[in-house]
């Protein structure tokens, strides 16, 4: 399976690399094919509503940014990875401005399958950013496959790193 992990976090050795570098272990120890697209430091604006997508652009946005470079991926990825850190009980805003361009194309027309990994400093902060990823896939037509979720009581812990390489690899 062609596995995009859009990995929201600007931290470059941080939480939440740690949770997607286990996830692409196990899930290529499976012979799935990873790409992870550090989409917080690309230059991704947010929707501006203009509907050039859904009219004259046929499912091209107009707006030329870095999103431009993402859109390529969505088409052929058969799963998505929405991972973050939690910033305010959400993703972050980058991930956020990369999820709300999606608009273009509706949904990645490839993509069957997501999971979701958080990282944060608190526990129990994740309701909001769960609720949001459920409601989004199960408009996309998308399943979920697994969430994983690290505090720092559990960050880049052996314990916690083995359940994100171990839900690539069941993958
Ligand atoms: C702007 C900002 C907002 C944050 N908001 C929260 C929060 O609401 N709850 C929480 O538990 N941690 C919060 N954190 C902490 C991060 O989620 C946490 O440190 C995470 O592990 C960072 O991941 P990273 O190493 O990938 O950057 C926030 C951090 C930042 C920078």
């Amino acid at each position: 399976m062609k596995i995009l992990v859009l990995n929201g976090s600007p931290t470059r050795d941080g939480n939440t690399v740690a949770l997607v570098n286990a996830f692409k272990e196990g899930a290529e120890s499976n012979g799935h094919e990873v790409t992870v697209l550090d989409v917080a430091h690309k230059k991704v604006n947010g929707c501006m509503s203009c509907g050039y997508c859904h009219g004259a652009g046929n499912g091209k946005c107009a707006q030329k940014d870095d999103m431009q470079e993402i859109y390529p991926h969505l088409m052929e990825a058969e799963m998505i990875v929405f991972a973050s850190p939690i910033y305010y009980f959400t993703m972050s805003a980058q991930l956020e401005a990369v999820i709300q361009r999606f608009y273009a194309i509706n949904h990645p027309p490839k993509a069957k399958y997501t999971a979701l990994l958080l990282s944060s400093y608190s526990p129990d902060v994740y309701t909001g950013a769960i609720a949001q990823y459920k409601d989004m896939i199960g408009y996309m037509g998308m399943t979920d496959r697994g969430i994983v979720t690290a505090d720092n009581s559990t960050n880049k812990t052996p314990t916690k790193l083995a359940e994100a390489r171990e839900l690539g690899a069941s993958l």
